[in-house]
């Protein structure tokens, strides 16, 4: 898997690179940055075939991974080039990759990505750390390019935020118990409503909401 754009430490993808170790003992994880000062500052921290570091953009520097990650990269363009970034991306996968891009806050509290294969992109996940959240709509602040600016009246990611807020405010008595729980409700009312959410409880309770790309797109 590629790790596109992973920043100014090797950090965020020795991190990743840790967790998929976990469960996929052979995932091959490459860090990929367009900045060759932050691949020369990466490059002792590669431990081949495992994890590796290379200069590299949207062209994948050649490579046809099975995932690549890209968070908190397209938020510095405008959106017809990321657009056009997730086309380019997709284009270099193997047969059946994803790739996932979003934009998180500093620490990590509050995200969103959007799943995007080689027929478009499929889906939108909302996620947060239930108990640090205030509220859900700030989540719009960290919304992917593709949607952030289309989040004002009439289009369909206001429709979710707004709904998403009305439902937090309706569960608002499980708030007693804890937040996690106020979130999964909030989640299954959305489901009641018809939005087209996606797994289960068992996400829900993690912080996370996922809906078909259809209901947002
Ligand atoms: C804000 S940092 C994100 C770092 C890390 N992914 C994170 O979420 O913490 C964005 C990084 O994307 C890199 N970048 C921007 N455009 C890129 C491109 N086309 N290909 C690869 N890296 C790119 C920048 O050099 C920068 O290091």
């Amino acid at each position: 898997m590629v790790d596109l754009g992973y920043g100014a430490t090797a950090v965020t993808t020795l991190e990743l690179a840790s967790r998929l170790h976990r469960r996929y003992p052979n995932v091959r994880v490459l860090g990929l940055e367009i900045d060759p000062e932050r691949v020369e500052r990466a490059l002792p921290y590669a431990d081949p075939p495992r994890i590796d570091f290379a200069r590299g953009g949207f062209e994948l520097a050649g490579r046809a991974p099975q995932l690549v990650r890209a968070m908190n990269v397209l938020r510095q363009y405008d959106e017809a080039p990321a657009l056009a970034a997730w086309d380019e991306i997709v284009a270099r996968l193997a047969p059946g990759g994803l790739l996932v891009e979003g934009t998180c806050d500093e620490i990590g509290r509050v995200g969103t990505w959007v799943l995007v294969d080689a027929d478009g992109p499929q889906s939108l996940t909302l996620s947060c750390s239930t108990e640090h959240l205030q509220r859900p709509e700030i989540l719009a602040e960290r919304l992917p390019k593709a949607l952030i600016h289309h989040n004002v009246p009439g289009e369909n990611i206001h429709r979710l935020i707004t709904a998403l807020g009305a439902a937090w405010d309706t569960s608002a008595g499980l708030s007693v118990f804890s937040h996690r729980q106020r979130w999964a409700a909030s989640v299954a009312r959305l489901a009641e409503q018809g939005w087209p959410v996606q797994d289960g409880p068992r996400r829900w309770r993690l912080g996370e909401l996922t809906v078909d790309w259809t209901a947002v797109g």
